[in-house]
C-alpha cells in the first residue's frame, strides 16, 4: 500500500522506512533502522527531490504512482549521488523517459561511475542560484560541496521557505509516522543518533558546514527537509545551533568521556577506578567505554559532545593496542579537535602505548594534554593511587572550572 504524508501544500514525502539493515555504509550499526527520505512537488510542474535507497524501491515507486495519477514527472533534483538517495533514479528515468534530471556536472560524472543507463538527453546542469520555477513553487540551487560529498546541492523552497537540505540536519533512526519535529520526542529519540550519524559522516567536513551556513543566513527559513529523519518546522534552532557547534568542533558540554582498552581487565580497572574518584568530585554524566567492545561511533559521538577525554591502553605487539589505535585514527581523520586530554598507557615488558597516544594526539589540533600521563606496569598497585587521585584532581578541576591559574 501506498505511504504518503503532505508536508506543506503540493508537497509530498515518499520516502522509506528501512529497520532490517544492520549497519549504515555497511559500518555504522542501526539499533532502529535509518528512513530514506524523498520529496514530491504537485505543481502546475512536477518534481521529485532526491530518490531513495535500493532496500525501499517497491514503496516508493508505489508512492509516486499513486500521487502522480499518470502525470508526467517534469524534474527529478538529485542533490546527493550516494546510492541511499539515488538508487531509484534509473528506475524513474525509465519510467518517466522525458524527466530533466537535475544536477551539476559532479553529480553526473557520480551517476556514471555508479550506474550504466545513459542519460545524457535527460540531464539539466545547474550551479549555484540557478532557479527553478514549477508554478507556485520556485527552488533556489545551493551547492553545498563536500558537505559531506563534492556534488552535494540544496534547494530553497523560496515560497514556503522549505530547505530541502541533502543529508545535513539528518539522523540515524527510522521515522515513526511522526514526520515532523513537534510530533516526536526529538530530544529523546533521534538527538543522540543525529549527533553519531554528523561525527562520523559529515564531522570532518566543519568548515564546509560553516560555508553553507553564511550562504544560507540571509533566508527565512520555515522548515528543514534532511534526506534522513525528521522535519524541522518548530525547533529549527535546536538543530541549526547543534550543527554550529558540531561543525566548529566546540563540545556541546563540559564532561569526560573515559575510553579504554584492556586485554586482562587491569587498565580497565584504572579506567573504572578514574572514573569513580571523578565522581566523587563531583564530576557529572560521565561515560565510560571499552574500545573492544563499543562501536567506535558511539565513542565519537560523545567526544564531539564532551569536552575532556581520558584515553587508556595496553602496549601490544610493541606498538598500540589496535582497537584503540583504529579509534585514534578515525578520531584524527575527522578532524576532532578543541578537547582536553588525559592519557594512561600499560605495558608488561615493552613500553609504547603511551607514547603513541601522545603522539597521536599531538598530531590533531588544539588537544591540550593536561595533569600528570602515566604507564601502568601490568597492574596499578593501591601504594600507586596517588597517581591517580593527582590525574583525578586535575581533570575534575578542569572540567568543573577550578583550575587556579
Ligand atoms: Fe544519506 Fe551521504 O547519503
Amino acid at each position: 500500500m501506498y505511504n504518503v504524508r503532505e508536508i506543506s501544500p503540493q508537497i509530498y514525502w515518499i520516502g522509506g522506512n528501512d529497520r532490517r539493515l544492520e549497519q549504515f555504509e555497511n559500518l555504522f550499526p542501526l539499533t532502529n533502522g535509518v528512513s530514506y527520505n524523498s520529496w514530491l512537488i504537485l505543481d502546475e510542474k512536477t518534481a521529485i527531490i532526491d530518490t531513495v535507497d535500493d532496500a525501499v524501491t517497491d514503496q516508493y515507486l508505489e508512492n509516486i504512482e499513486h500521487l502522480m495519477q499518470g502525470r508526467e514527472l517534469d524534474y527529478l533534483i538529485i542533490n546527493h549521488m550516494e546510492p541511499d538517495h539515488c538508487g531509484n533514479i534509473e528506475n524513474l528515468v525509465r519510467r518517466y523517459p522525458n524527466v530533466k534530471v537535475v544536477g551539476n556536472k559532479k553529480s553526473f560524472q557520480l551517476f556514471n561511475q555508479f550506474y550504466n543507463m545513459d542519460i545524457t538527453d535527460n540531464q539539466m546542469l545547474v550551479g549555484e542560484g540557478d532557479e527553478i520555477s514549477l508554478g507556485k513553487h520556485n527552488l533556489k540551487i545551493i551547492t553545498a560541496p563536500m558537505v559531506h560529498w563534492p556534488e552535494v546541492m540544496m534547494n530553497y523552497e523560496t515560497t514556503e521557505g522549505i530547505l530541502f537540505a541533502a543529508d545535513a540536519f539528518g539522523t540515524f533512526g527510522a521515522l515513526t509516522g511522526n514526520l515532523f519535529d513537534d510530533e516526536v520526542d526529538y530530544r529523546n529519540l533521534y538527538l543522540d543518533e543525529s549527533r553519531r550519524y554528523y561525527a562520523n559522516i559529515v564531522g570532518k567536513f566543519g568548515a564546509q558546514v560553516q560555508s553553507v551556513f553564511r550562504k544560507i543566513s540571509s533566508f527565512k527559513i520555515n522548515m528543514i527537509c534532511s534526506l534522513h529523519g525528521p522535519i524541522f518546522r518548530s525547533d529549527l534552532n535546536l538543530i541549526l545551533d547543534l550543527y554550529d557547534k558540531w561543525s566548529k568542533y566546540e563540545p556541546e558540554k563540559e564532561g569526560v568521556v573515559i575510553f579504554y582498552g584492556s586485554m586482562y581487565g587491569n587498565t580497565a580497572n584504572t579506567a573504572d577506578a578514574l572514573a569513580n574518584k571523578l565522581g566523587q568530585r563531583g564530576v557529572k554524566d560521565i561515560r565510560v567505554y571499552d574500545v573492544s567492545k563499543t562501536h567506535p561511533s558511539y565513542i565519537i559521538s560523545d567526544i564531539w559532545k564532551y569536552s575532556h577525554l581520558v584515553a587508556a591502553a595496553p602496549t601490544y605487539n610493541m606498538g598500540l593496542y589496535y582497537p584503540m589505535d583504529n579509534l585514534l585514527h578515525e578520531m584524527a581523520a575527522l578532524g576532532v579537535k578543541n578537547r582536553k586530554v588525559a592519557i594512561i598507557g600499560n605495558h608488561s615488558w615493552s613500553s609504547a602505548a603511551q607514547k603513541l597516544m601522545t603522539e597521536r594526539f599531538s598530531s590533531m589540533k588544539n588537544m591540550e594534554i593536561i595533569g600528570e600521563t602515566f604507564d601502568i606496569k601490568s597492574r596499578l598497585k593501591d601504594d600507586e593511587e596517588q597517581k591517580l587521585d593527582d590525574l583525578a584532581d586535575v581533570i575534575a578541576a578542569s572540567v568543573l572550572g577550578n583550575t587556579e591559574e
